[in-house]
């Protein structure tokens, strides 16, 4: 039995581990890090999937940037415990969290990822949207929230407090 919640401060070095096991070492030398550094995760929004002996067995995590002044949410790093990969944990978390997300009103969603996942969730290869190098701009991924919410949104993506901006 899988049970969503928050992700609360006694969850911060079993989520960590659990992001080392999941990815290649070095996971925080990736360009998307440059874009967290010194900026807290969006709490509300930060998810693990907990099983019924309270092993995490997957957690999701975003942080705000912006897409030249517009606000918009980068997805990640998401895991599943490879134990646990192919039961819907991974969709469930996604569900969750982009759920929650519009609805505490954030338009758009970006990720750096493997499309042929994404795509089941809604996302697709962003145009002009430039991840600080070196990013291979074909894993770079975005989804509406609200209609429309990329249209006509290009440029560079900055660190939540390096860019001064108020648009939607
Ligand atoms: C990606 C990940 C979060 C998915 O979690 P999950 O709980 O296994 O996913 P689900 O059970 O919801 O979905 C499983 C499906 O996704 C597919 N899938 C998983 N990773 C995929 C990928 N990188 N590309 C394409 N399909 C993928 C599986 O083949 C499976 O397909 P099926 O439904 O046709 O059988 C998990 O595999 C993981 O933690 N991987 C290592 C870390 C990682 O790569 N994170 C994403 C960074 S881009």
């Amino acid at each position: 039995m899988i049970q969503l919640r928050k992700e609360t401060p006694a969850d911060l070095w079993a989520v960590e581990a659990l992001f080392d096991l999941c990815f290649a070492p070095g996971r925080t030398a990736l360009s998307s890090y440059r874009l967290r550094e010194d900026v807290p995760p969006v709490a509300a929004l930060s998810t693990v999937a907990e099983d019924e002996t309270g092993t995490i067995g997957g957690a999701i995590r975003y942080w705000p940037v912006r897409v030249g002044a517009h606000p918009a949410l980068l997805l990640g790093p998401i895991a599943v415990h490879p134990t646990r990969q192919g039961e819907g944990l991974g969709a469930a978390l996604m569900r969750d969290s982009l759920a929650r997300a519009a609805e505490l009103g954030w338009h758009r969603v970006m990720l750096v990822g493997d499309a042929p996942y994404y795509a089941r969730f809604g996302f697709d290869k962003l145009t002009g949207v430039e991840m600080p190098p070196p990013t291979n701009p074909e894993r770079v991924l975005g989804h509406n929230l609200t209609e429309g919410a990329w249209r006509g949104i290009r440029g560079e993506v900055t660190r939540w407090g390096d860019t001064p901006g108020h648009e939607a």
